[in-house]
């Protein structure tokens, strides 16, 4: 057991236990958050974790009537009200420690890059990914850490599928489950024309944009035209935070007109924020689909910096320096972050052949998958980390 799974001494001032760690660290628990924190099967069901107590029946006056350390070093409290016993395992206390260094180190710490501090890009195969648990953990943990993953030897017929398995489950749009981007003779999206695709993240008008998209390469157009291109989204806003803190204020602040119509079949609005942080003030999720933007519905003193701030979110999505460019190798697959990293394509021949396959997964099965296989390796530590995209 590592240093700090230990406690070495439990007080208790007016509001709260206070438990002294063998690493030096010292905990503090309100009464009321450890007296909620009860799963024994009065309070909850031990099993699947669901609670049972009604808070509006704890007395605010909620206190220990004596704590002590049982010989398996857990914590066994006596509560004041309905003579209620609880016993909190020490590994969970501190695991749950809520104190502001312990937070600080949950915290999701991203890797930013560019064009020049590159990903990781080394490509997993989709076989080594399905054979050994150990390797999926492995592209969790990068596609965490940069957003971005290749893949190869998918097969052309259901790879996007397969792919998508190990994650959680393909999400069903008004495009179908998996739908294919080639060149088209009547265009429903940008995609469907032969021009370059300024980079972006996808489907920004819905809702919930997907957490991923998977991009398949099935035919590589043939004049070898059509490269990929790729940027981080949060290297992005903290560039433009660089440049102008007001800019990225204004962004999480003034929610943007996002729009998608098939006349006819779907008209898709929404107000949505381009930038999201999280409760400290970070980056924790960007919708830049820059051409799903319509005009502004915002207060007349917003529209001006507003078009200043979505000029400069224009020069940096076009700037080449934060780009990575990568042709797709046939039964190549990469898997972005698509709350992060943004994507897009170089202009290549119509009778080139290209053929992509697009599929979308959810954010929160992934995040349950990995949780569920932390577990299973005894990966702890990663188990609690604070995830992004959170909302
Ligand atoms: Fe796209
Ligand atoms: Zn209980």
């Amino acid at each position: 057991m590592r240093s700090g799974m230990t406690p070495i001494h439990v007080g208790v001032d007016k509001h709260s236990i206070i438990i002294d760690w063998d690493d030096g660290h010292r905990s503090r628990f309100l009464y009321i958050w450890l007296r909620d924190a009860c799963r024994c099967s009065l309070c909850g069901e031990p099993s699947f974790g669901d609670r049972r107590i009604v808070l509006s029946e704890l007395p605010n006056t909620i206190a220990p009537v004596s704590f002590h350390l049982n010989n398996q070093n857990e914590l066994v409290v006596l509560w004041n009200h309905d003579n209620h016993s609880s016993v909190y395992s020490s590994e969970w206390l501190r695991r749950h420690c809520y104190s502001k260094s312990e937070r600080e180190n949950r915290r999701y710490r991203p890797t930013l890059w560019d064009g020049s501090s590159l990903p990781d890009i080394h490509p997993f195969s989709l076989l080594e990914l399905k054979v050994s648990e150990a390797n999926l953990y492995k592209m969790f943990e990068r596609l965490h850490q940069f957003g971005i993953v290749f893949i190869h030897d998918v097969p052309a017929d259901d790879g996007v599928r397969q792919t998508a398995r190990l994650l959680g489950y393909l999400r069903e749009t008004n495009y179908g489950l998996v739908s294919d981007i080639k060149v088209e003779p009547e265009a429903r999206t940008f995609a469907d024309l032969p021009e370059a695709a300024p980079l972006h993240t996808d489907e920004a008008f819905r809702v919930f944009p997907p957490g991923f998209t998977m991009l398949h390469a099935v035919q590589p157009s043939i004049d070898g035209q059509g490269a990929s291109l790729f940027l981080d989204g949060f290297e992005l806003v903290r560039r433009l935070r660089e440049e102008s803190p007001d800019a990225v204020d204004l962004l999480t602040r003034v929610p943007i007109r996002f729009s998608r119509l098939h006349p006819g079949e779907d008209d898709f609005l929404l107000h949505g924020k381009m930038i999201r942080l999280d409760p400290e003030g970070e980056v924790s999720a960007v919708r830049l689909g820059l051409h799903n933007i319509s005009p502004p519905d915002c207060d007349e003193c917003d529209v001006e910096p507003f078009y200043n701030a979505l000029r400069r979110v224009d020069r940096l999505v076009r700037d080449r320096s934060l780009r990575i460019v990568r042709r797709l190798e046939v039964g190549e697959l990469v898997l972005v972050d698509n709350e992060r990293v943004l994507h897009g394509r170089q202009a290549f021949d119509a009778s080139g052949g290209r053929h992509i396959r697009n599929g979308f997964i959810d954010r929160d099965s992934f995040h349950s998958r990995w949780r569920v296989l932390s577990k299973k390796l005894g990966y702890e530590e990663n188990f609690h980390k604070i995830f992004p995209g959170a909302r």
